[in-house]
């Protein structure tokens, strides 16, 4: 399917339907429709009149219109009362059109763009929104299923403009929405695959793929060059399967030298079954997941390649399994992270941390701007937010602050969670420099404030997406299973940097 930006003066043929929003009991969403050819226009007071349609939220009046010039059916979308409009509920409502609409089995849809959205949102925003929600909507993982369902996709999905500009405008931001949704798509694919096809080895491989394509620099360290890093926090992880771990490096492509780089680490297991502290068998199959802080960060990297930004982006990723066998790692060992500092493993199954150590550890000597890190890291965090909000962490006041506008901005909020000094006490080693667990209290917290030992003061948030990188239900305009968590925001955060 295509979307573009369309001049109304330069469309031609006819749609198989014409989508015209409307906000509940607004006089002035008239006036936009004043401009409708008349029969249209007629048809749409007929509806309100009769109270067909009142452009409450989530309605839809859906009829075919046999007289009209330049469409076969109509939606009159409602888009509810105008204060409280939303770009997340906006972006639901283009997803249930297009639902709607494959069901219909059209090929063309147009959208009266200004119907859509209050006066003062930017054609771009707008533009963007709709192709968000578009490829982020029809993203389907059945490349398993030896027969996939048939799907007759719509295709061309025209966003009508008045005038040359806000053409361009739409444009641009369609192609920013194409270039973010679809880099969530992989990190939904990547997250999607089961363990036994997406080992740690195939995860470097598909990096390299992609940072190929991308136009990154690429860089896999095997096992041997994580030894020789002493990576004790990923080699211990590791060690109970017969997996070899690897660690990932992208970077971006930037001339300009001057300003420090922003380095992203994502967590990479790619399976977590708790290892020697084995996990319940309930919901186990999930966690395959566990590597969906490296996908998004392998993701917003290929985002960053496009963007044109006036510094560097790196992104690391450490990435094993964690498995029991009669080699593992045991609850009371004690290892040694690259940055010199001794660990206690009390519990197996706090692993992502002990990889992360390793991976900021790394990301440190980079003598970055910010550190990002974004992990499935506690279940903790899934308790506290449900799906609905990422974790967030950190020591540095205007990163995290610019995280959070940036999940606002992005429709993937985050929240904040202290890391007070109180916290420490609970990690402290008996053994060791540190013990990987708390006392099973304010778990999310613990989790931030061990990954803090390991950045060296320098200006770092966390981003715990246990919570929003698995949705048990369908969302929105994104459907159940891996959601793609962190690659929106990321690349929201990088924009606004730049
Ligand atoms: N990958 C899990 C976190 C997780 C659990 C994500 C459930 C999504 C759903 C992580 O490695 C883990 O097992 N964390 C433990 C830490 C605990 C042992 C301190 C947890 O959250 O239970
Ligand atoms: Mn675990
Ligand atoms: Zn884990």
């Amino acid at each position: 399917m295509k979307c573009s930006a369309v001049l109304k003066t330069e469309a031609k043929g006819k749609w198989d339907a014409l989508v015209i929003g409307f906000f509940e009991g607004e006089k002035d969403s008239l006036t936009v429709l004043g401009k409708l050819d008349r029969p249209l226009k007629e048809l749409f007071k007929h509806a309100l009149q009769t109270k067909k349609f009142q452009g409450k939220e989530r309605e839809i009046f859906f009829t075919y219109a046999p007289g009209l010039k330049n469409t076969r059916a109509v939606y009159f979308a409602g888009l509810g009362k105008k204060e409280k409009y939303d770009a997340e509920k906006f972006k639901g409502l283009v997803s249930r059109l297009l639902k709607h609409a494959e069901a219909q089995k059209f090929a063309t849809l147009a959208v009266e763009l200004k119907t859509v959205a209050p006066q003062k949102t930017s054609s771009h925003d707008l533009g963007r929104a709709v192709e968000e929600a578009r490829v982020l909507s029809t993203f389907r993982f059945d490349k398993y299923k030896s027969k996939p369902e048939e799907r007759k996709e719509i295709q061309a999905l025209d966003l009508l403009c008045d005038e040359g500009l806000e053409r361009k405008e739409v444009q641009s931001g369609i192609r920013f929405g194409r270039w973010v949704a679809e880099a969530a798509n992989i990190a939904r694919s990547l997250a999607s695959e089961p363990a036994n096809r997406l080992t740690p080895r195939v995860l470097a491989a598909r990096a390299e793929g992609i940072a190929k394509e991308a136009g990154l620099t690429c860089k896999i360290l095997n096992e041997n060059e994580i030894k020789k890093l002493n990576m004790g926090g990923l080699l211990g992880v590791a060690q109970g399967s017969h997996e070899p771990p690897r660690f990932i490096i992208l970077e971006t492509d930037v001339k300009n030298k001057s300003q420090k780089p922003v380095v992203l680490v994502g967590k990479g297991i790619t399976f977590d079954s708790g290892g020697i502290s084995l996990k319940p068998a309930n919901d186990m199959e999930k966690m395959k997941y566990d590597m969906s802080g490296a996908a998004a960060v392998i993701a917003a990297l290929s985002v960053a390649a496009k963007m044109d930004l006036p510094f560097k982006v790196i992104g690391l990723a450490p990435t094993c399994e964690n498995l029991p066998s009669e080699r593992p790692q045991r609850p009371g060992d004690i290892v040694t992270i690259s940055n010199g500092k001794t660990v206690e493993v009390i519990n197996t199954d706090a692993e992502g941390r002990m990889i992360l150590a390793d991976g900021l550890s790394y990301a440190t000597k980079y003598s970055p701007r910010y550190i990002i890190d974004l992990a499935t890291l506690t279940g903790s965090c899934r308790a506290t937010f449900g799906e609905y909000a990422i974790g967030m962490m950190g020591n540095h006041r205007a990163l995290l602050d610019a995280l959070k506008d940036a999940g606002e901005k992005s429709g993937e909020r985050c929240w904040e969670l202290p890391l007070w000094d109180e916290y420490r006490e609970h990690i402290k080693g008996e053994f060791a420099d540190l013990k990987n667990v708390g006392k099973g209290t304010a778990g999310a917290i613990i989790g931030g404030k061990f990954l803090e030992e390991f950045v060296d003061n320098l200006p770092w948030a966390h981003l715990d997406i246990a919570s929003t990188g698995w949705f048990d239900e369908n969302h929105a305009y994104i459907s159940r299973g891996p959601s793609g968590a962190g690659v929106r925001i990321l690349a929201q955060f990088l924009k606004d940097l730049a």
